[in-house]
């Protein structure tokens, strides 16, 4: 059987581990989180590598060289998903180097470094509003505040990480203390851009950045009937008129998206004015002063829109990941890689987020991305072909044949 197909009946195991309803939901600190990471132990074990969880989650599988060296290349990405998610975000950027790493260990091809492929525990901030607590962990840059947010369910980090088995006062340590070399992360593209290009395989330049905000407005619930429209404090309209008048704003910009992706209005009733709203905005783009103005002009709206419908208001930033650049070294080394299998190396980049923003913290950083089909992410109905599996598996094997 080719890597391709290696890979993707891997990724189909994965994907039975999720909680129950549409496509993948596979949370941080769950019985999921547990159980694919039963099977990823399994499967790194069975590859040669020498398994381990840290104390924030992230099951960690080391090969180790004979040769004297300290020198270690570090391979993942993450397990969690976002709820009714699919089967490849994250999952292919563990499965492959898993599949690829075995191929070199089986063809007795000896790496002249350690390695050490990572399967973070979370990466896309469902469960706590803070996103990349398992590269966090890692490069060092996690804090202790952080084990204080709340989950949805009113839980800490710190309670469920003690519930999950592990030790919160322990994170300090789970920086890598190896003299780590790189960080490399495959992964799908997540939109639509190699598809239009007719390629299997792309090399990421650089990383969007993304701040997120969760809003809280605050008017007068009343009965629906009976409050003439001038006399409202409508909280739930207030925020309607703020989404669109800044998405209108957005829309004239260039290289720069928002998203208002949760909203929810109390007390909820068809008969009854929204007293209360509460909603979650997440604003990226490549250009980090743009983000900073565009946050401007947000807060400029809601405080605007919230004094002429005697609205209270509260914005509050929940994570910060800035845009940018990847290693050119790493990139170097990826385009040689492509050329090696034949493939002409083309470069851009990712509007997505990743675990490798943060490794940057950490060591020099690259990735490479694998078409999905139609673009589609964040979306049961995510896919991948393993052909193209099968592409960017050779372009790791050939990676790890000639990094040094
Ligand atoms: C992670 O998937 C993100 O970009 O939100
Ligand atoms: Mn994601
Ligand atoms: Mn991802």
């Amino acid at each position: 059987m080719n890597l391709g197909n290696l890979a993707y009946e891997k990724l189909e195991a994965l994907s039975q581990f999720t909680d129950s309803g549409e496509g993948i939901t596979r949370l941080f600190l769950t019985k999921e989180h547990r159980e694919a990471s039963n099977y990823l132990r399994e499967i790194m074990e069975k590859a040669g590598l020498e398994v381990e969880m840290d104390n924030i989650g992230n099951l960690i599988g080391t090969y180790r060289t004979s040769k004297n060296t300290d020198k270690t290349l570090v391979l993942g990405s993450h397990q969690d998903t976002v709820k009714n998610g699919g089967k490849y975000d994250g999952a292919l950027g563990i499965i492959l180097p898993i599949v690829a790493l075995e191929k070199c260990i089986k063809d007795g091809i000896e790496l002249d470094y350690n390695v050490k492929i990572v399967s973070f525990g979370d990466e896309e901030g469902v469960r706590f509003a803070t996103t990349y607590l398992g590269s966090k962990a890692l490069a060092g840059t996690f804090t202790e505040d952080l084990l204080e947010r709340i989950s949805e369910e009113g839980t800490s980090l710190r309670d469920e990480l003690i519930n999950f088995g592990l030790n919160p006062e322990a994170i300090g340590e789970c920086r890598l203390k190896e003299n780590v070399t790189a960080y490399l992360e495959i992964h799908i593209e997540q939109g639509p851009v190699l598809e239009h290009e007719d390629l299997a395989i792309g090399i990421v330049n650089a990383i969007q950045g993304s701040h997120r905000y969760q809003i809280d407005i605050e008017g007068i619930a009343g009965h629906a009937g009976t409050v003439p429209m001038k006399y409202r404090s409508d909280a739930g309209i207030g925020s309607a008129e703020v989404m669109v008048e800044f998405t209108n704003y957005i829309e004239k910009l260039d290289g720069i998206v928002a998203t208002f992706g949760i909203v929810e209005l109390s007390p909820g009733s068809i008969n009854v004015i929204p007293g209360k709203s509460r909603f979650t905005l997440d604003i990226r783009s490549l250009d980090n002063n743009l983000i900073a103005s565009s946050v401007e002009k947000f807060k400029e709206i809601v405080s605007k829109v919230a004094e002429r419908r005697k609205l209270r208001f509260k914005v509050e930033n929940t994570n910060i990941a800035p845009s940018c650049e990847c290693s050119s070294r790493i990139i170097n080394m990826l385009e040689k890689s492509v050329e090696d299998i034949g493939y002409k190396p083309f470069n851009f980049p990712s509007g997505a987020g990743h675990d490798a923003q943060e490794m940057k913290n950490l060591t020099d950083m690259g990735m490479l991305f694998v078409r999905c089909k139609d673009g589609i992410s964040h979306n049961p109905l995510e896919s991948v072909k393993s052909e193209d599996l099968e592409i960017a598996s050779e372009v790791l094997v050939e990676f790890l044949k000639n990094y040094n």
